[in-house]
This record gives C-alpha cells, structure tokens and sequence, in this order.
C-alpha cells in the first residue's frame, strides 16, 4: 500500500466512528451499515476484489467467502477473540492473512462472567422481574433464596487470559479456584491465582460454580451435555461467556426446569440469535444477548486492535495479532 493507492476494504458492520476514521483515512472502504448481520449473499458481492475485510463472529470466512473475494484478498481482521468463524486453514493455504482481538477484552469478559455468577446465584434478574410483575409482597426469611459467591468453589473450565481473570476475581471473593484445560499454565500461574487442576469430570463434581471458558472447537461443541449436567451438585450455577455450541442447550433447558442445578446465566447460545424456549421459560436462567465484550471502552479498543491488524496487513507489516504466520509472514522471525 503506498499514499497513492487505496486499497479497497470491506467493513461488514459499524464500528466506533474513530476506528472507521482510521480506515478511511488510508483505504477505499465498503461499510455494511445494517443492523442485522450483513446477508450471506451480499456479504459475497461485497467482498469481490476487497484486498482486506473486516468481518464479525456473524460473518463466515470460508472457501467460498475466500473464492468470492478472489486473490487480493491479503488480510481478514476477525473483531471478535473468538474466531470459530473463520476457516484459518482455508486462509493459510490461499496465503492470507488471519487475526483476532485477544487481550483487549479479557477483563470485560471476565466482569460479565462474574455478573453471571453473581445474578444467577443470586436471583437479581428474577428479583427484578419479580417487582415489576406488581406482586404484592412483604420481606420474608423464606423468600427468594439464592446460593452463596463467597467461600464457593469455582470450576473454570478453560483456563487462558479470561479464566485466568475470572479466577483473580474470585480470589476477592474468598473463593476456591479449581480449573480444566488440555494445557496446564506454568506452574507460577497456579501458584498466584491458587488454582488447582482438576480433571472435567472431578471439577463439576466439586464446584459449587462452573464458569466456560474454552474456544469453539470439534472438541469443544456440547462439552457440557446431559452426563455432564448429572455430575454437578443440585446447588451448581453454570456461567457460559464462551461460545453457545459449547453447552447442549436442550439439555440445559431440562437439568434447570428440573431443578437438577440451581440456576445458569448464559450470555451465548448455540444458535444466536435464537434462544432456545425451555431457557426462556426457566426462571433460575439469566439470559443476555452476547455482551460479554460489550462496554464503550472495550468496543472501541478491540476496534482499533481490529484496523491495527488491517492496516499492518495491508501495509506488508505484520499484524499484532496473527493467527497464521504461516500463511506468509510479512516479519519472518
Ligand atoms: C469475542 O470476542 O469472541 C466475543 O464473543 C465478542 O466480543
């Protein structure tokens, strides 16, 4: 890319003005300016003889996305950490370059994970329902009991950059930490954060909280399915801030109507942006549509992480966070 050329992007979704003003500024842009996510077949149109693209978690980057684009194509920026979306094999062999936004969300992920936690077990959405119905009421020691945060054992399952946060969170809360993962983290993360390692099976069994933490993968997908629902104590709240697929959403409906855990507070789902109905029925579910991200701050910073990596890619520089560095990295190291 040089002053004279433009290179021309496309941008499937508003971003935050300053972060759309740094594109423009250098490249001819395409904005998809819905509300809804931008439609397959124009999502296609759009993305012929783009040189980069900036897409969402809403957006599929595969062959025919990569076929459709054609081979300018340099450089796609995924404004999301989760990257479930895209076909990062599929990228690498056309030679094209694959990033996310990590890092910049962790500890806003890691807050709605604990607002979960803490409104699940302790009824705060059903409450708030609960007033607004105009039920008569009067305080009462019997009513609206919820579990206990403090002194509990979290179970995180999943434990990268927001689990690891999730877990410092729980440390205020005098909390037990017990943690999943296929990879264990140096043993002086351990050490700080006091977590002990637990395999899947054991840690459901002990935690009085479950929090997901893991990425969306062939692995991964119904991780938590009904056997697994069975292990978890009567009193359980499971928090999913990762992917919906992640959770067998059927089977969740059914262990909270009856009662098997105490409650769950879900703010992904397996097919966003449908919410299964047994959920919607189930009072002990504190349902919130995917904003695990979602603050002023955060927004913007995974925004200006997202043009960073465009722009590098665009510009032969290697982006600040590439999936692939073996599709051709512009910096071999
Ligand atoms: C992500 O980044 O993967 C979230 O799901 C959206 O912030």
């Amino acid at each position: 890319m040089t002053a004279e050329t433009r290179p021309p992007v496309l941008v499937t979704r508003r971003l935050p003005q300053q972060a759309l003003d740094r594109i423009t500024a250098v490249c001819d842009m395409t904005l998809y300016d819905g509300e809804d996510a931008m439609p397959r077949g124009r999502l296609l149109a759009e993305a012929a003889g783009k040189a980069g693209a900036v897409t969402l978690l809403t957006d599929r980057v595969d062959e025919e996305f990569l076929d459709a684009a054609g081979p300018q194509l340099t450089i796609v920026a995924n404004y999301a950490v989760g990257f479930d979306n895209i076909d990062v094999d599929a990228c690498t062999r056309r030679g094209v370059l694959a990033c996310n936004t990590p890092e910049v969300l962790t500890e806003t992920t890691a807050d709605t994970a604990f607002a979960l936690m803490m409104a699940a077990a302790r009824r705060i959405a059903e409450g708030d329902r609960f007033l607004r119905s105009g039920t008569a009421w009067i305080w009462g020691p019997l009513m609206m009991l919820g579990q206990d945060v403090h002194h509990a054992t979290v179970g995180i399952v999943g434990f990268g950059r927001i689990g690891q946060a999730v877990a410092r969170r729980a440390r205020g809360f005098s909390m037990r930490v017990v943690y999943h993962d296929t990879a264990r983290p140096p043993a002086e993360v351990e050490q700080e954060l006091a977590a002990e390692y637990r395999d899947l099976e054991d840690l459901l069994r002990e935690s009085d909280f479950i929090s997901l933490h893991t990425s969306l993968s062939t692995q991964t997908r119904h991780l938590i399915n009904a056997e697994r629902l069975a292990l978890m104590k009567p009193t359980a709240v499971l928090v999913n801030t990762s992917r919906g697929p992640v959770v067998d959403e059927q089977a969740l409906a059914r262990a909270l109507a009856r009662r098997q855990i105490f409650a769950a507070g879900l703010d992904v789902f397996e097919r966003e942006p449908e919410v299964h109905p047994g959920l919607l029925a189930c009072d002990n579910a504190v349902l919130i549509p995917h904003l695990g991200s979602a603050t002023v701050q955060t927004r913007l910073a995974m925004a200006n992480l997202a043009v960073d990596n465009l722009l590098a890619g665009l510009q032969g520089r290697r982006p600040p966070a590439l999936l692939n560095p073996q599709a051709r990295d512009p910096e071999p190291r």
